[in-house]
C-alpha cells in the first residue's frame, strides 16, 4: 500500500500487523497508575469506540495490557507502516492545499528525528502530545486528506471530532488541547483524564503542529544567553554557564552557548538524550566523572575556550562540586522538566536513572519525597553560588515554583516573590516581548533547502532595511537577528522540515511574510507556512514565565491568550490552537498559536497583514496597559503607523501620592 493509500484508508477494517516494541527509540516513561478499576473499564470503553465491534474481543486484552504496562493506551499496533516525516507538500493526498500543509506539519512533529517519544506521539517536554493514540492520528490524517476549503476540522485534545461546514476564509483546523473546567486542572487531573483518553497535554507547539525541532529553541536560548551576559556586564568569552537537561528544548543550551561564545556545562541523567545531542554535534564533549569535569572546566576558563560539555549525571552534583572546587559560575539556570515533576521531568540526586524510573511508577510517594529533597539540595547549592556572584535565572521550567513548593530556601525576604528572576522578567520581557519581538518562524512546504536559502535572503534584506531607520530602542534586537540569520545556514540548524526562526516585531513579521508571498506569486519559491512559538508577546498567559513581567496583578488572568486565538481565527489563520499547560505545567498556563499558509495570492497578502498585526499588537496593548514602559513606547508607534488602531493608554500614579494613603 502506498503512503497516500494508507492515509486515505484511515482506521483499517482489518487488524494491522502487531508492531514489535522498538527499543532503539526513546520511549515515554510509564505513566502513573491512577485509575480505579471502574475508571479503567471506562478508559478501555473509550479506546474501543474508534474500532469496529468485531475487533473488540482481540483489541480489548491488548489495550488492557498497554494500560497496565504504560499507564496509557497508545494503540501501538495502529502506527502507520510508512516513515513519518515532513514530505514535499505535493506528495500528500489532499483536496485542500492548506490541509496538506497541516499534514506536513503534523508529520514533522512526529518525525523520530524531531520527536522526543515518537511512538507515544510525544514531541517534546516529556508529555507534549500531538495525539493521544494512533487511531486519532490515522483519523485526523484521513479527514485532512478528504476535506475541502469549505470545511473546518475540529480537534478536541487530539481527537478529531469531525469536519464541519465553514467557509474559505475560516481556519481549516481549530485545535483545543487540555482545556479544563478550571477546578480540574491539577497534575493528577491530567494523569486521570489523559489515562481515560479524554484530554491531552498539548505543550505549546506539540499539539499545535508548529514544532520545528530544536532550532527554535536554539535561537531563543542564544538570545537569552547573549542578553544574560549583557545583563551582568561581561563578555561571554571565558564566561561559564551551568545548567541542566539535554532533552527536546533543553538540548539547545550547549549549542546556543557555543553560538554566544561562552563555556557551557549541561548536566543530563539520561544517556540516550546525551547520545542524541552529542551525535548531532550539539554538544562538544561528554564527561562522566565529576573530578574530570572540574579539571576540564578550570582549563576552559583559563584558556577562554568556547566549548560545551555534557556531564552525564545529576545537576545537583555539579552545583555542589563547583562550590567545593570554587569554580566561578557566571550564569546559572536549570532546564529539567519541572513542569512535570512527578512523572519523569526531574530525576532526584542520589539514585540512578533506572532506579528513579522504577520508583516513580511503583512508589510515587517515595519518589515525590526524593524529588523534593533533591530540589532543596539544589537550591541550597545555587544559593551558595549566587552569594559568590552567580546570576541565576529560572528558565521557564517551573524550577522556582517547584523548589518553593518543596520548601527550598528560594523566596525573597518579603515571602511573596522568588529570590531569583525568571528569564522573562529580566531578559525576554523587557528586552523583547514588550517591544513586540518574538519567535516568528516559517517552513518551506516544498521541502527544498534552496527555498529556505531564498527566504533567508529575503528576511535579511527586510531586517537590514528596517534597521536603517529603526529607533534606538530596537536596534540591538534587529542587529542580533540579522547576525543570527546570516549565520543560520552555516550553523546547520535544520532538523526535520526546512524551517527557520527569528525574532521580529509586528512590522518585521508583516514585511518578511509579504516578501515571501510575493516571491511565491512569482514562482521563485513554493508555498510557505508561517507560525510562531506560543512563547511570544501575545500568545501566552503564564504568570511565572511569559507574563512574569506584568506587575498590575493581571498575570494571573488568561484573557490575552484567549483573545489572541479568537482574533487570529477570524483574521485569516489557516489553523489556530489554544492549550492548557505548557512549559510550566498543567493549570499554570494558557497558550495559543496559529499556522498560516502563504500561497502567493492577494487573499494571502490581506490575511497576513490583518492577522500578524493583531497577533503581536494584542499583547503589546495589554503589556502597555500593565504600565510596561517599553510596551507603551511600542503601542504608540503602532498607533502612529495604523490610524485604525486605538488603544487606551494608562495614566501613571505618583508613588508618593499613593504612599500618603496606605
Ligand atoms: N528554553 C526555553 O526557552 C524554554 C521554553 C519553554 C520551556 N522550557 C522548559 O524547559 C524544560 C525542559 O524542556 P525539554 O523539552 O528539554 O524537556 P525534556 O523533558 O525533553 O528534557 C529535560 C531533560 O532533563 C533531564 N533531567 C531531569 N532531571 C535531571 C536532573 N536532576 N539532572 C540532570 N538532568 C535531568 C531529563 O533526563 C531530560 O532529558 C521544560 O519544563 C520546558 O517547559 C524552556
Amino acid at each position: 500500500m502506498t503512503f497516500q493509500e494508507e492515509i486515505l484508508q484511515g482506521i483499517p477494517n482489518q487488524l494491522p500487523e502487531q508492531k514489535p516494541y522498538d527499543s532503539q527509540v526513546n520511549h515515554a516513561p510509564k505513566r502513573k497508575d491512577i485509575l480505579s478499576p471502574e475508571e479503567k473499564k471506562l478508559a478501555l470503553k473509550n479506546a474501543l469506540r474508534y474500532f469496529d465491534t468485531a475487533l473488540h474481543p482481540q483489541l480489548l486484552p491488548e489495550f488492557k495490557e498497554e494500560l497496565d504496562h504504560y499507564g496509557r493506551i497508545y494503540m501501538y499496533r495502529y502506527k502507520p507502516s510508512y516513515p513519518i516525516y515532513a514530505r514535499d507538500i505535493d506528495q500528500y493526498p489532499a483536496q485542500s492545499k492548506h490541509a496538506a500543509a497541516i499534514m506536513l506539519m503534523i508529520m514533522n512533529n512526529l518525525n523520530p528525528k524531531v520527536a522526543q517519544h515518537p511512538d507515544e506521539l510525544i514531541t517534546y517536554g516529556g508529555n507534549g502530545a500531538v495525539f493521544q493514540n494512533w487511531a486519532q492520528y490515522r483519523l485526523t490524517l484521513q479527514y485532512l486528506a478528504e476535506m475541502s476549503d469549505e470545511q473546518t476540522l475540529v480537534m478536541y485534545s487530539g481527537h478529531p471530532m469531525g469536519l464541519f461546514p465553514s467557509h474559505k476564509n475560516a481556519p481549516r483546523v481549530v485545535v483545543t488541547n487540555g482545556m479544563m473546567i478550571p477546578n480540574y486542572s491539577t497534575a493528577d487531573d491530567w494523569e486521570r483524564f489523559n489515562a481515560l483518553g479524554v484530554t491531552q497535554y498539548g505543550q505549546m507547539t506539540a499539539g499545535s503542529y508548529m514544532y520545528i525541532g530544536p532550532q527554535g529553541i536554539v535561537h531563543g536560548t542564544t538570545i537569552t544567553v547573549l542578553n544574560g551576559f549583557r545583563k551582568i556586564g561581561r563578555s561571554p568569552k571565558g564566561g561559564l554557564l551551568v545548567t541542566s537537561g539535554l532533552g527536546g528544548m533543553s538540548g539547545a543550551q550547549p549549542k546556543a552557548g557555543n553560538i554566544a561564545g561562552c563555556i557551557t556545562v549541561c548536566a543530563e541523567v539520561n544517556p540516550k538524550a546525551i547520545e542524541t545531542r552529542h551525535s548531532q554535534g550539539w554538544v562538544d564533549i561528554v564527561i562522566k566523572d565529576l573530578d574530570e569535569l572540574a579539571l576540564r572546566v578550570k582549563k576552559a576558563i583559563q584558556d577562554k575556550e568556547v566549548i560545551s560539555i555534557a556531564y552525564q549525571g545529576n545537576i545537583v552534583e555539579v552545583w555542589e562540586k563547583f562550590d567545593t572546587e570554587d569554580i566561578k559560575i557566571d550564569l546559572g539556570s536549570d532546564q529539567t522538566s519541572l513542569h512535570n515533576p512527578w512523572a519523569g521531568g526531574y530525576y532526584p540526586v542520589g539514585i540512578s536513572f533506572e532506579e528513579a524510573q522504577k520508583l516513580m511508577a511503583e512508589d510515587s510517594d517515595q519518589f515525590k519525597t526524593l524529588v523534593q529533597l533533591s530540589l532543596r539540595r539544589q537550591a541550597e547549592a545555587i544559593n551558595k553560588h549566587t552569594a559568590k556572584g552567580t546570576y541565576f535565572f529560572d528558565y521557564g521550567n517551573a524550577f522556582l515554583l517547584e523548589a518553593s513548593r518543596a520548601g527550598a530556601d528560594i523566596m525573597s525576604p518579603d515571602g511573596k516573590s522568588f529570590r531569583y528572576p525568571s528569564y522573562v522578567q529580566d531578559i525576554m520581557g523587557p528586552m523583547c516581548f514588550d517591544y513586540g519581538f518574538g519567535p516568528f518562524r516559517w517552513v518551506c512546504a516544498s521541502g527544498k533547502a534552496e527555498d529556505l536559502h531564498k527566504t533567508d535572503q529575503l528576511a535579511i534584506k527586510v531586517l537590514e532595511d528596517l534597521k536603517k531607520d529603526a529607533p534606538e530602542e530596537i536596534q540591538q534586537q534587529l542587529q542580533d537577528n540579522i547576525h543570527w540569520i546570516k549565520s543560520a545556514e552555516e550553523n546547520r540548524l535544520v532538523v526535520g522540515s526546512q524551517a527557520r526562526i527569528l525574532y521580529a516585531d509586528a512590522v518585521g513579521r508583516i514585511k518578511i511574510a509579504e516578501a515571501f508571498n510575493q516571491a511565491i506569486s512569482k514562482s521563485e519559491i513554493g508555498f510557505v507556512i508561517l507560525g510562531r512559538d506560543h512563547h511570544d508577546v501575545s500568545g501566552t498567559d503564564s504568570p511565572y514565565r511569559e507574563t512574569s513581567n506584568i506587575y498590575d496583578g493581571s498575570q494571573f488572568t488568561a484573557d490575552m491568550a484567549i483573545q489572541n486565538v479568537i482574533g487570529d481565527s477570524f483574521r485569516g489563520a489557516t489553523w489556530v490552537s489554544i492549550h492548557n499547560g505548557g512549559g510550566v505545567g498543567w493549570g499554570e498556563v494558557i497558550n495559543g498559536g496559529f499556522g498560516m499558509v502563504l500561497d502567493g495570492t492577494k487573499e494571502a497578502s490581506n490575511r497576513l497583514q490583518s492577522m500578524l498585526f493583531w497577533d503581536v499588537n494584542n499583547g503589546i496593548a495589554r503589556r502597555s496597559w500593565a504600565r510596561n514602559k517599553e510596551a507603551e513606547f511600542a503601542i504608540k508607534r503602532a498607533m502612529e503607523a495604523e490610524p485604525n488602531l486605538k488603544v487606551h493608554l494608562p495614566n501613571h500614579v505618583d508613588e508618593d501620592l499613593l504612599d500618603t494613603i496606605i
